[in-house]
This record gives C-alpha cells, sequence and structure tokens, in this order.
C-alpha cells in the first residue's frame, strides 16, 4: 500500500509528501526525481531534447517502479495522474491525497520558484495558462480518495486521515 501526493505544479507534492512520509515513517519517492535518475537528464532537459510524449512514457515507467513498493508515499508531477492508465495504477496500490489550490495561489507559488516548469516556460499570461490546464486536469485530480484545500490542514492531521484511510482497507501502518 502507498500513498500518491497529487497536485498541480507548485501545489507543494514533495514538501507535504515528505512530511507525511516521516510522520508516518514511510519510504518517500518523488515521480520527477525517478525519472531523472532513470534517463539522467533533467526534467527539463528531457522535454527539450525528447519532447512531451517521450516524458510521459518515462513518467509511467517511473509510476509502475515507484508503484511496486510498499508504505512508500510518492510525490507526483502534476500531470501523472491525468491518462486512466496511471490514475488506475494508483487507485490499485494505495490512496491518492490532491492537494488542492486557487489559481491565484498557484500562479504567484510558481512565479517565485526557481524551477521553471516546461509547460510554463515563456508563458506570458500565467493565469490564463494555469486556469486552462487546472480545467483540463481537474477530472484526473478529483478521483482522489482525499481532497485537502488551500493548505487548511496540518501534515499531522492529512497523515492521520490517510492513515484512517488505510486501516479501512485493512492495510497496515
Ligand atoms: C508537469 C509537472 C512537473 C514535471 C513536468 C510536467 C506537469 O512536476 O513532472 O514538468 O505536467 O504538470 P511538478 O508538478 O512537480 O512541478
Amino acid at each position: 500500500m502507498n500513498i500518491y501526493v497529487i497536485g498541480f505544479m507548485g501545489s507543494g507534492k514533495s514538501t507535504t509528501g515528505r512530511k507525511i512520509a516521516s510522520s508516518l515513517r514511510w519510504n518517500f519517492v518523488d515521480t520527477d526525481q525517478l525519472i531523472e535518475k532513470q534517463d539522467g537528464l533533467s526534467v527539463s532537459e528531457l522535454f527539450a531534447l525528447r519532447g512531451e510524449k517521450y516524458f510521459r512514457e518515462a513518467e509511467k515507467k517511473a509510476l509502475v517502479k515507484a508503484s511496486a513498493g510498499s508504505r512508500t508515499v510518492v510525490a507526483c508531477g502534476g500531470g501523472t495522474p491525468c491518462s486512466a492508465e496511471n490514475i488506475d495504477i494508483m487507485k490499485k496500490t494505495g490512496v491518492i491525497l490532491y492537494l488542492r489550490l486557487p489559481v491565484a495561489t498557484l500562479v504567484s507559488r510558481l512565479e517565485k520558484s526557481k524551477n521553471v516548469r516546461p509547460l510554463l516556460q515563456g508563458e506570458t499570461d500565467m493565469i490564463a495558462r494555469v486556469q486552462d490546464l487546472l480545467a483540463l486536469r481537474t477530472e484526473w485530480y478529483e478521483q482522489a480518495d482525499i481532497i485537502a484545500d488551500n493548505q487548511n490542514s496540518t501534515v499531522e492531521e492529512l497523515a492521520g486521515r490517510l492513515a484512517d484511510l488505510i486501516r479501512s482497507k485493512g492495510a497496515f501502518i
């Protein structure tokens, strides 16, 4: 059983995922880091040199690898849950937590971030771009078992809710 942390770019999946893992004493992996290790290139280099289609294949491979673990918190890339195949892997092997933030918060966090995401590079109207992409992805993100809104819950509360959910499925925490 694993925990998958999903959400838009800039929603804090890795930071929150890492904290949940340490609170539950579980392992932690980040799919973008797995991809970078797998391919020996950064996410930006992969997009630039091989294109998005290649990246999505590498992302699926990384998810399959992460899903084979147990007691692992998996911080996913923003696009990882956005395919039937990928979200099915997550549902079959764990529980899913969606970190939901309003567009304005996402944009302000992304504009401050040193990590310029390939899908947002050179974008002049960030609000419109984030709004559009989020609208396309909401149907995937909202399939999560738990939706955490606007950072209203502490990591301990989230970890507690996840632990209850995992136990209710008859698995061990
Ligand atoms: C992507 C999100 C990125 C990374 C890649 C594509 C996306 O991860 O996987 O740039 O499609 O939303 P973060 O969500 O960690 O920024």
